[in-house]
């Protein structure tokens, strides 16, 4: 049985390094944002907690779904790259896609600052010779075990205050053109998205905007399971693969929610045994800090 844990939207803090030039336009709203309300819904100690956990969970695979910082600094991802090291999964044995939140200001994204710090967990097993040394390109795939993970990117610079995402066609098409890759045939196909793939909430501006496109090319090509995170919140949903065979699309909530124990921090391992997969959900308890099992459940 391969055991895969799913993280999401940390949202890390760390500010070493940086400079006050670096907190002008988006990301001094960001900044703000951050003094008045993350600092408060956002508890790094729960990530502490949670890695405690996951450490004593030993996933043979870790899925970080984007979100790890709050306004793309070098400090905040490099907060999350000690968490990772600490975590106890090897870095073969990770997968990190980016999030909205680390797109926050087009120059990073520009310098592909993000695909710089977490090469190691981008690395792509379908990679041409003379590829694998170069910075991601999504989606990349880690083939493990019965596994295919593959990780799309959403994260656009928005240029406003947005929180929306693009795969754009480009991306679509490489996407398609690998769940139809003959080295994937027989694989459990893991899709992984910061954004949902589907209206969860209503609001243009926080959506992917390409979901349409997106569930286009699994309607064609398949996939077994889409795993997102972005609205810090459990949910589920389903999308339709070839032959009317449902794929189910699972949202986690956010690793350092600090409310209540609706939405309260939270990560999912999945249980996959010849196609088989058992989805349960971790939530920390506030009175004894530690995660709990909260949900078991079989996907169809
Ligand atoms: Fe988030
Ligand atoms: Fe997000």
């Amino acid at each position: 049985m391969f055991r895969l844990a799913h993280v999401t939207d940390p949202h890390f803090r760390g500010f070493r390094g940086a400079h006050p030039g670096q907190f002008f336009g988006k990301r001094a709203v960001g900044l703000a944002n951050l003094v008045v309300n993350r600092v408060r819904k956002h508890k790094m100690e729960l990530l502490e907690d949670l890695r405690i956990d996951l450490r004593a969970q030993a996933p043979d695979h870790l899925a970080l779904t984007g979100d790890l910082s709050n306004v793309a600094l070098a400090g905040e991802w490099r907060a999350a790259l000690a968490w990772i090291d600490l975590s106890g999964v090897p870095p073969e044995s990770v997968s990190v896609i980016p999030g909205n939140h680390d797109a926050y200001v087009e120059a990073v994204v520009k310098d592909r600052a993000f695909e710089q710090l977490f090469a190691a967990y981008q690395t792509n097993d379908l990679a041409r010779e003379g590829e694998r040394a170069k910075a991601a390109t999504y989606p990349f795939v880690h083939l493990r075990d019965e596994l295919a993970l593959i990780g799309v990117s959403s994260s656009v610079a928005t240029g406003d205050l947005g929180a929306w995402g693009q795969i754009g066609e480009a991306q679509l098409g490489r996407l398609e053109a690998i769940l139809l890759a003959p080295e994937l045939t027989g694989k459990t196909r893991i899709v992984l998205i910061h954004h949902p793939p589907v209206m969860h909430k209503p609001g243009e501006h926080r959506n992917l905007r390409d979901r349409e496109a997106f569930a286009a090319v699994l309607a064609r090509a398949g996939a077994e399971l889409v795993l997102h995170g972005h609205d810090h919140e459990d949910q589920r949903a389903e999308l339709t693969g070839p032959a009317g065979k449902p794929i189910p699309v699972i949202g986690a909530g956010s690793a350092s929610y600090a409310g209540g124990p609706e939405r309260r921090a939270r990560y999912s391992i999945y249980e996959i045994e010849g196609g088989a997969i058992i989805w349960t959900s971790r939530v920390h308890d506030q009175a004894t800090d530690t995660f709990h099992e909260k949900r078991r459940e079989r996907l169809a």
